[in-house]
This record gives structure tokens, sequence and C-alpha cells, in this order.
């Protein structure tokens, strides 16, 4: 099984041990031919990859041994934060990078920028009509959003212009309410703010700043919250990659926010998550420790302990007092797991003849986790591990989970045969 373990922090997808992982499955891709690259460490090792093929920049400060810095990578969706220290270089001469801090993320990006203006082209239009364009007229829809993109990436002046489909427009107001455009930006609040000029809207600087103002915003107090974490507070050196990177207005605001830090956008921010997934892909070994973003463990009972159970927990069990639902550490967050790092764990059966077991495996966000019930704490996957041959004998299954890699990948084996035993995981 697999569990993509992302910076995103939500999203995990898995697969079981004998098959193909969902996205190479719809992709046709060879699952063993599959890496999961995590967006900020790709653009950190194509950083440093640029930083190194100029080795006679003397005034390079990136990849400087013991080098430690801040990555933020400002996408479409989200922002994403890596911080990473700059280790000698391996045999093979690639830069190697070691992880200082879990990665960090928050659902502040440059879509959110689109997302403002349609709310604005929406009190003024109407929403109905925003919907029924995108319904009736998805091309015009679309061409709207495109010429946006156009306008987002210009230097904001007094007069922003920006193309708008005006005959679906018309057609599609009058098809609501027998009215016209310049009526209805008459009627809004927007009046002295937007004006029309044949087939383009002019709109004016303070508006057009206001559509970015949340969301750099956001995203610098993540950057600042960040900063601030005693861990990393003596990092200074910040770099800025992704496409939302290469706005001008998040890195004046990122400046004035964190005057003492050092900001840089290096060459091709926007396509450095891409390319640095391409030196990823061809070694992987490039980062070699990982922080843990959860905690990640099975669920067990124990013997009953006032001592270190709560009495409320007290559960009379095959003739004896045991505490259930104990959430069992495999990793714990906050761990620094070098990549490859393997944790054995063993399980028994219960009964003559068994012949599967069930296995839970929970997350939490917090590292003193006592009970798999407790708030925080959440079951990801379950697994039913086929015994091999059952038989009167308590029997022994032996499960290796496989950390610090950007997957969490577990494998099984019952340990009297060596038999590999046949699971069956399933993501919750
Ligand atoms: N010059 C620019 N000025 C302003 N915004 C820009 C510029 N260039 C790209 N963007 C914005 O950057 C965003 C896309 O960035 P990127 O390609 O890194 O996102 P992504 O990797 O697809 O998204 P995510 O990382 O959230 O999954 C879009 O919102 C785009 O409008
Ligand atoms: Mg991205």
């Amino acid at each position: 099984m697999i569990l993509y373990d992302n910076e995103n922090l939500e999203q995990q997808r898995l697969k079981d041990v004998t098959g193909k992982t969902l996205a190479a499955l719809e992709a046709g891709i060879d699952d063993e031919k599959l890496v999961i690259a995590l967006e900020p460490e790709a653009a950190s090792i194509f950083c440093q990859y640029q930083e190194d093929k100029r080795a006679s920049n003397e005034r390079s400060l990136l990849n400087r041994t013991g080098q430690k810095y801040m990555i933020i990578d400002l996408g479409g969706g989200t922002a994403d934060i890596t911080i990473h220290e700059r280790q000698p270089k391996g045999d093979d001469k690639l830069p190697l990078l070691k992880e200082l801090h879990h990665a960090i993320g928050d659902d502040c990006g440059g879509t959110q920028v689109d997302n403002a203006f349609m709310e604005v082209l929406g009190e003024i239009l109407g929403q109905k009509l925003i919907t029924l364009m995108k319904k009736k007229q998805p091309s015009s829809y679309l061409e709207l959003l495109r010429e946006f993109e156009t306008v987002k990436r210009r230097e904001i002046t007094n007069k922003n212009y920006l193309r708008i489909p005006l005959v679906t427009i018309n057609e599609l107001i009058e098809e609501l309410e027998q009215e016209n455009i310049d009526n209805k930006i008459k009627m809004s609040k927007y009046k002295n703010q937007i004006k029309r000029n044949r087939e383009k809207l002019c709109i004016d600087d303070e508006l057009m700043k206001s559509f970015f103002g949340p969301t750099i915003e956001r995203i610098v107090s993540l950057v600042k919250d960040t900063s601030k974490i005693k861990a990393i507070r003596d990092i200074s050196l910040f770099l800025l990659v992704g496409g939302f990177s290469e706005c001008k207005n998040v890195l004046h605001a990122l400046k004035k926010a964190l005057p003492n830090k050092t900001f840089i956008v290096p060459e091709e921010a926007g396509l450095s998550v891409l390319k640095g997934a391409v030196i990823f892909g061809h070694k992987t070994s490039i980062i070699g420790s990982r922080f843990m973003i959860y905690s990640y463990g099975t669920k067990v009972f124990e013997p009953f302990d006032p001592e270190l159970h709560e009495m409320s927990r007290k559960k009379k069990a095959g003739g004896r007092y045991i505490c259930p639902k104990i959430f069992d550490f495999i990793v714990m967050k906050n761990d620094s797991v070098p990549v490859g790092t393997t944790i054995k764990r063993e399980y028994l059966t219960d009964e003559p003849q068994q012949n599967f077991m069930d296995l839970d495996l929970y997350k939490s966000d917090s590292e003193l986790t006592k009970y798999t019930n407790e708030e925080g704490c959440y079951r990801v996957c379950e697994a039913k591990i086929d015994i091999p041959d059952p038989s009167e004998e308590q029997r022994t299954v032996e499960v290796e989970y496989y950390f610090g890699d950007t997957e969490i990948r577990m494998t099984a084996v019952e340990t009297d045969s060596g038999k590999s035993c046949k699971t069956v995981w399933k993501f919750i």
C-alpha cells in the first residue's frame, strides 16, 4: 500500500501492495516507474542544481554547505513551504538536502485572485449570469478567465484594460432581465472604479489591487508565522518559486513585512517545480530525510494499568481488564525520518485456524495522542492481511512500514514460513 503523504496536508492516496497507484493506473503509467515528487522539494532541488551549474559564481549563497533556506512555492491553489539545509555533495556530485521542519501550507494561491475578480463581476452582472455563461457559453467564460490571466500578469496601472466577451454578456443580460451592461455597471457600487469602452473594461488600480490584497495578506502571514517557528527562526534566506512568485506585488509585500530577510526569486521560478521534479525522478535520494507531518500508528489494547490509563476506559474482556483503543505510535509527528527508513511491528493471531487479520492505520496531528478515538486522530486505512496456511498454532505477522519517502508503504510477512501475506488495503 502507498499513502501519498504530501505537503498539502490533506490529500492522501493509496494503492494496494500488488496493484498500481490510482493515479498511475488512470494515466497508464507503469507503477514501478511512478515517483511522487513534492512540489517545494522539487523546486529546491532545481534551484540547487542551477546554482551548482554556476559554480564560478562566488556570491552564490544557496549552494554553500550548511546553508539553510525556506522554499516558498506559490502556486495556483496553494502556498507550500519547505525548509532545507544544503548538505555536502554526494559521490555522484549531485546536491544533497536535509529537511529541517515538516512542510507547511495554506490554500492561498493565485487562483484566489481570479476568484476575487469573478466575485466582483458576479456582483455587477449578477451571479446568475455568470452561472449561465459557464453553462451556455463555456468558451466565452474561459476567454474571460484567460483574459484576466493576462491582465493579472501585468504591472498594475491607473487604467487596467480587460477584454470581455461583450456580445455574449449582453445577450445573457437581455435573456435574464432586459438590461444592458452599462446600466448594470452604473447601478453597482463599482461604478467609479470600472468603465466600459467598447469590448474592454477599464479597471482602476485600487480595485485591481483589491483582487490581490487578501491572497497576498494570507501569504505574508503564512511566511511570517513560519519564520517565527523556534527551530527555524535563524533562517534568513527565502526562495520564492511557483507561478504566483512571478507576481511582483507578492515579493514587495513579503520584503516589506520581513525586512531583515533575503528574498530571491530564482530564474525560471515558475518552471522550477516541473524541472526539479525531473531531476528528483532520476535521483530520489537527493532529499536525505524528511520530517513527519503527522504521527502514524495502529490501534492496540493493553492490560489495564490505573497508573497509565484513564479509569473511564477500563473494560473487561476475556476475564481480565484491558484498556482498548490505545494509539500505538509507528512514527511521531515532527520526527526527522531518514529516507528509506523501515519500521517493523509484529502482530499475533487471536485464535486457532485464523485465516486473516484486520489492521487499521491511524494518523494524528499530535505527538501526544494516547487513544485512537481522541480528537485529531483519524483512521486512514484498514487492511485485511491473509494468513498463509492457517493452523492451530498462534501465528505472527511482521508488518514493515516504510517511511521518509514521499509515499508511505507497508508489506506483511508471516514470520515462521517467511511467506508474504496477501493484503488488501482500503483507504478511508
Ligand atoms: N507573472 C505572474 N503574475 C501573477 N500571477 C502569475 C504570474 N505567472 C503565473 N501566475 C499565477 O500563478 C498560478 C500558477 O502557478 P503554478 O503553475 O505554480 O501553479 P500549480 O503548481 O499548478 O498550482 P498548485 O501548486 O497550487 O497545485 C496561477 O494562479 C497564475 O495566474
Ligand atoms: Mg505548484
